[in-house]
């Protein structure tokens, strides 16, 4: 079975990995890749967002199934072209992708199909003394969002009406986040504990992959600027079977109603970032793909078959399938580079991987890496590595994976030493 999988970060690797875990015969193909990824199948020179590149590359070389790692290619319509062409894919149509595409949508579909979810209001540029008024009515905290795709850097939290303002101007008037701020979300603050919730769904059915936490700030303690994800650890305790629960049928199962009843029947991975609040779960976002670092613990649980998995979420088989997680813990510890998520260097040789991936439960994605004239693994990108283990609770997957880590380095390498801390208390 030949099987492109699009993206070049960790949670692509991920994929890969899970993919080449196979029972099946299968041969990967990774656009654009790194140099994980390279290690398991073919890396091929097509960017994630050449569309039109990736379909005629699937019907060149006879892709029996497409799984599409990155938003940005969803948004762009990715699945409705290998849909047209009668090629298999995992991933949501266009139509389908604006939950994550779009906030001022999934807010408003969010209401209209009464899921839990912060109370707001969405403005236009025109409207931005409504936009001003709203906030100062509110007051603080509160939390202003550009409604389009901002690299996960779009959602501000305001300690401040003052910061709230600053952040509507930097959003509405100054566009920083270019044509991801022709609308702003401005909603509550809700508090919490945040939990990353997936469901695979083929359009009809779904099932549940292992909930998981993320670690979103660069420093430890969550201090300090966004980043894509700095380490993360399933299953998280704070799901509890009640959580999940309640998450299933007030959010889940609503939302992909919701989104068949709209027309937009929904196949692939919904993402549901939630506030675990002293009302019960809520919707912080929808994202319309696998997180990252989240797949790197993720689908190193996943007890069945990943091609049988994605092979009947893409074929709308998902009924047939009971996917069931392995018992214990995996814990990822993300490496990235000294100035990330700011200005940085790459092409820093990578010491220790071998090392590394020898220790037992451990394996070591990679996310931003390439491969240098002289054959060495280098540094390419912001997030390096994401250092996984699995370990019969989350102790021990910790433990191991930051004796990985330790084996590891590169130059200025940073990570954070308090990934999955909070688990270990819940
Ligand atoms: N880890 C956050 C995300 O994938 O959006």
């Amino acid at each position: 079975m030949r099987i492109l999988i699009v993206g070049g970060g960790g949670r692509e690797h991920a994929i890969a990995w899970s993919l080449a875990e196979s029972r099946k015969s299968v041969e990967l193909f990774v656009a654009p890749g790194n140099a994980g990824t390279e290690e398991l199948g073919t890396n091929v020179d097509i960017e994630a967002s050449d569309v039109e590149g990736l379909v005629q590359f699937a019907i060149d070389r006879s892709i029996d199934l497409t799984i599409v790692g990155p938003e940005k290619p969803l948004v762009l319509g990715i699945a409705d072209r290998f849909e047209d062409e009668g090629l298999l894919v995992v991933g949501p149509t266009a139509g389908a992708a604006r939950l994550e595409g779009s906030k001022a949508f999934s807010k408003a579909f969010m209401k209209r199909h009464a899921i839990p979810t912060a109370a707001h209001r969405t403005f236009e540029a025109a409207q931005f003394d409504d936009a001003a008024a709203y906030i100062r009515e509110q007051g603080a905290p509160i939390v202003v969002k550009a409604s389009g795709l901002a690299a996960g850097k779009g959602a501000i939290v305001c300690e401040t009406v003052d910061e709230a303002l600053d952040a509507l101007t930097a959003i509405l008037r100054d566009r920083e986040f270019g044509a991801a701020g022709e609308e702003v979300v401005v909603e509550s603050f809700m508090v919490g504990e945040e939990a990353s919730v997936f469901a695979l769904a083929d359009g009809r059915n779904y099932v549940l992959l292992a909930p998981a936490q993320d670690h979103k700030q660069i420093g430890e303690g969550d201090t300090g600027p966004n980043t894509g994800g700095m380490g993360a650890y399933a299953p998280a305790p704070i799901v509890t079977d009640e959580v999940m629960d309640e998450v299933r049928r007030r959010i889940i199962e609503p939302t992909l109603e919701g989104m068949a009843a709209d027309g937009h029947p929904y196949r692939g991975v919904l993402y549901c970032g939630l506030m675990i609040t002293d009302e019960g779960p809520k919707v912080v976002e929808y994202n319309c793909r696998l997180g990252d670092p989240e797949a790197q613990v993720v689908l190193p649980l996943l007890m069945e078959d990943a091609v049988d998995v994605f092979d009947a979420a893409a074929r709308g088989d998902l009924d047939a399938l009971g996917v069931t997680m392995r018992t214990g813990s995996a814990a990822c510890v993300v490496m990235a580079s000294g100035g990330y998520p700011g200005a940085y260097e790459t092409g820093y040789p990578i010491d220790g991987l071998d090392e590394a991936a020898r220790a037992p439960y451990v394996t070591v994605f990679h996310a931003g890496t390439g491969t240098d004239d002289d054959g060495r693994v280098v540094t390419a990108g912001g997030r390096v590595l994401g250092v996984t283990a699995l370990g019969d609770d989350l102790r021990e997957a910790l433990d191991r994976a930051y004796d990985a880590v330790d084996q590891i380095s590169f130059h200025d390498a940073q990570f954070r030493r308090d990934i999955g801390r909070k688990g270990l208390t819940a």
